[in-house]
């Protein structure tokens, strides 16, 4: 039988303006640093940009700049004034949005179609959202009917979703009334430079946006500086743990969003086609790099073979390779470390008797590349079960009666997120009452929204992120 095969359907790569190298951006102004780091395409391992790393002495320019643009500009400006800077910088997202889009995939490794349809619209709804409340936040916290801004804030943020996850931090601190000093991830720093080039295009004044590239050291310096009010970090539970252990005792507030080991939960009354899609979307969408993935697959016993057997046949039509090409499903893994990371624990996972499988796909030859996986015959005490992967790969365990699901989904150090699937709208509400997760999807997932509060429980951080609740960790 002849095969349909998708014409090539590639993005230009001129679009991202791509420049060959890029300053730290402190006080309104780009400028250079002593060091450079290199920011590479992880589909092709070709470099991308040279980027300047912020160092100590940086690290106290910018926390300067921020503090002065807090206490003479930024903090004393009207709401309804904050608010307009805001909208301009969502639109100008909106008005540039192929640009980031495109740079987003260069320097990410995530397909076009999700950069373009999910984080940089998000991105832009963030701005937008948060813009709403820059001149209402007495109305924004039952019983607070004055609230100030934190002051100066240090965020810190992963290379899963580089534009997305600086709008997550940026636009909340910013619509309070606080000023920030934000650093990117080492293997993902270009969008949110050309983020803080919008802010100078939105006539942001200097110093209320400040944006540090570099890796761990200048993350460890910006959490420790004293001149912070505060400390937001996305990112591993390791690092969550050793920033908490530094602000211990400052009085400085901290918000942490950490790892995940999500369950989606498929009962037997579910609609399985559509649950298949939630299982890809849940755990394949930006090759798994997601906190809140679904990367436990607990399927009622009852439906246990068809579930998995639907689940092989979809995976095997996923388009893998050129992150660039409109029609690819599954880009690349973001750098060679957290490939030796998926690789490893997927190696424990068949070591520990898992089975594992994946479809018959080939790699590309440069690049960082791991296929879409699945492990059955999974225990919950197999570190495939229990570990944060961080990559596509999906451990299936089985349940028989709802409160073994329960039992079996909360069986984890994290608490992030969730997912259930049946009919039964009752189920749904129990579920939702017995499951530690802070946020619970029914009958979907990985859906986000700005007015809708996100965050974990246990080891995967506290503090609120989107809607009001999220506005409070910015508000004193
Ligand atoms: P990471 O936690 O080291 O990196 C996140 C951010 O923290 C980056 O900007 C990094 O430069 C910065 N950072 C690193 N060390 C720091 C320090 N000592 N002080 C302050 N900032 C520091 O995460 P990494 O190494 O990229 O990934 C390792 C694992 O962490 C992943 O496999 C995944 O399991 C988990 N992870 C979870 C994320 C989430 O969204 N919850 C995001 C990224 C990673
Ligand atoms: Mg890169």
């Amino acid at each position: 039988m002849a095969q349909w095969e998708y014409a090539p359907a590639p993005e230009s790569r001129e679009i991202a303006r791509l420049r060959e190298s890029y300053g730290m951006f402190v006080d309104g102004s780009f400028g250079a640093g002593g060091e450079t780091l290199k920011s590479v395409n992880p589909a092709t391992e070709e470099v991308l940009a040279e980027v300047a790393v912020a160092g100590e002495a940086d690290v106290d320019r910018a926390v300067a700049a921020a503090r002065r643009a807090y206490e003479q500009v930024w903090g004393p400006m009207p709401g309804a004034e904050r608010a307009k800077y805001l909208f301009r910088i969502a639109r100008i997202i909106q008005e540039r949005a192929r640009e980031l889009a495109v740079l987003e995939t260069l320097d990410n490794g995530k397909p076009i179609r999700e950069s373009r349809d999910v984080d940089v619209p998000l991105a832009a709804a963030w701005f937008f959202y948060h813009a709403g409340w820059a001149d209402k936040l007495e109305y924004a916290i039952p019983g607070r009917p004055d609230p100030r801004p934190v002051g100066v804030a240090g965020q810190i943020i992963p290379w899963n979703f580089p534009l997305m996850m600086a709008a997550w931090k940026l636009a909340p601190a910013l619509a309070a009334g606080n000023t920030v000093v934000l650093k990117p991830a080492e293997t993902t720093p270009l969008t949110a430079l050309v983020l803080a080039e919008i802010c100078q295009q939105a006539d942001l004044p200097p110093g209320v946006v400040n944006v540090l590239p570099g890796a761990g050291p200048t993350g460890a310096a910006l959490a420790r500086h004293p001149g912070l009010d505060k400390v937001a970090f996305t990112g591993s539970t390791d690092v969550g743990r050793e920033i908490q252990r530094t602000l211990a005792g400052t009085g400085r507030r901290l918000t942490l969003e950490l790892g995940g080991k999500a369950a989606n939960v498929v009962f037997d009354d579910a609609p399985l086609d559509q649950a298949v899609e939630g299982i890809v979307n849940g755990i394949f969408f930006n090759q798994g790099h997601v906190c809140c993935a679904g990367s436990r697959l607990l399927v009622q016993e009852s439906v246990h073979d068809e579930v998995v057997e639907k689940l092989q046949r979809r995976l095997g039509t996923l388009r893998m390779g050129d992150p660039m090409d409109k029609n690819t499903d599954l880009g690349a893994i973001n750098s060679a470390e957290q490939l030796a990371r998926v690789r490893e624990l997927s190696d424990i996972g068949e070591a520990e008797g898992a089975h594992r499988w994946s479809p018959a796909c080939t790699l590309p030859d440069r690049g960082f590349w791991f296929p879409p996986t699945v492990f059955t015959d999974v225990a919950q005490s197999h570190r495939i079960a229990r570990d944060e992967v961080f990559g596509p790969v999906l451990a299936v365990l089985t349940f028989r009666t709802p409160a073994e699901a329960v039992e079996k989904a909360n069986n984890t150090p994290y608490g992030l997120s969730a997912g259930v699937w049946t009919e039964k709208g009752s189920r749904i509400f129990w579920m939702t009452q017995q499951l530690r997760a802070g946020v619970v999807w029914a009958n979907t997932f990985n859906k986000f929204d700005p007015t809708s509060p996100f965050g974990g429980f246990k080891e995967s951080g506290f503090g609120r992120e989107g809607g009001r609740h999220g506005l409070e960790a910015y508000l004193d």
